[in-house]
């Protein structure tokens, strides 16, 4: 059984040495960014008030409604959506990502939709911040503390938020460990980066332990069948099917494969 864990499982997760996962991950997201800077889409990168949003996406930008003139801090930014998002509401941005070739094209990203003078974009690591204490109001990421060791990350933001202050978080969830087995077995090309992993509810619990209060709330339960060819056509209807699902059968948050998690310093 050991065995055939440690076979499937992402191994980095495992890893102690945070030097090797993080030098792992900034090559691999340095990768994807190049790609985007030789090829700037501006299509894709147009930011448009009205975009509509998943549920999972929606419930996580509406804890982040009344932004305006507060530090927000992004974690893991990537080409800076939520960097973005934030800045057009009101807020003053500090946005982190370890990988210098992202922070480019998040350069690229701000100015394009005019928010620069509201983003500061820094290289630099969620692990280890040089920031002072007590100084940003949120902190937040969408796939930001799945790719993070939840021990270094967790301690340090919540150093850097002033006491009150707010870190969200949209993740993916691993909901069992037998469902990763199964998962090994099914042919669909796995996506995430090689320091990344879904995370459980223990682990949620670790990260936890540096915040007076937690808050969760659990999305993606039928979502990831609709993966399947055979259920494709029906993709579109996923997400209200599962949103109707997770809040009328209150039981099914423990097999949902996405959670919001909203901490408190
Ligand atoms: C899944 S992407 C998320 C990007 C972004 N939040 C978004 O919604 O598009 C994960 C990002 O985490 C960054 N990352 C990984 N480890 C990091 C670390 N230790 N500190 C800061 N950023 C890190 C990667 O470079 C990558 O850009």
């Amino acid at each position: 059984m050991t065995i055939l864990l440690k076979t499937i499982d992402n191994p980095l997760k495992r890893l102690e040495s945070v030097a090797k996962k993080d030098k792992l991950e900034k090559e691999f997201w340095d990768k994807k960014a190049e790609r985007c800077l030789l090829n700037f889409d501006e299509g894709l990168f147009r930011y448009d008030e009205n975009e509509e949003f998943p549920p999972r996406h929606q419930y996580f930008y509406s804890l982040l409604e009344n932004i305006q003139g507060k530090r927000i801090l992004d974690c893991c930014c990537g080409y800076g959506f939520t960097t973005v998002k934030c800045a057009k509401r009101g807020a003053h941005v500090t946005s982190l990502d370890i990988s210098p070739r992202m922070i480019e094209l998040a350069k690229k990203n701000a100015e394009f939709n005019n928010v620069s003078q509201y983003v500061n974009l820094k290289v630099m690591s969620v692990q280890k911040m040089s920031f002072e204490d007590n100084i940003f109001d949120y902190a937040v990421g969408i796939g930001a503390l799945h790719h993070l060791n939840l021990g270094l990350s967790g301690k340090e933001i919540s150093r850097v938020l002033k006491v009150g202050g707010k870190a969200i978080f949209l993740e993916p969830r691993i909901p069992f460990r037998w469902i990763m087995i199964l998962r090994s077995f099914i042919p669909i090309r796995c996506l995430e980066s090689p320091g990344g992993g879904s995370l459980s509810d223990r682990d949620i619990l670790q990260f936890s332990r540096y915040f007076s209060t937690f808050r969760v709330q659990y999305f993606l339960f039928l979502r990831k069948l609709f993966r399947f060819p055979v259920l494709r056509r029906f993709e579109s209807k996923s997400d209200s099917i599962d949103f109707y699902l997770i809040n009328k059968f209150q039981f099914l948050k423990k097999f949902c494969w996405a959670f919001v998690l909203e901490f408190t310093k």
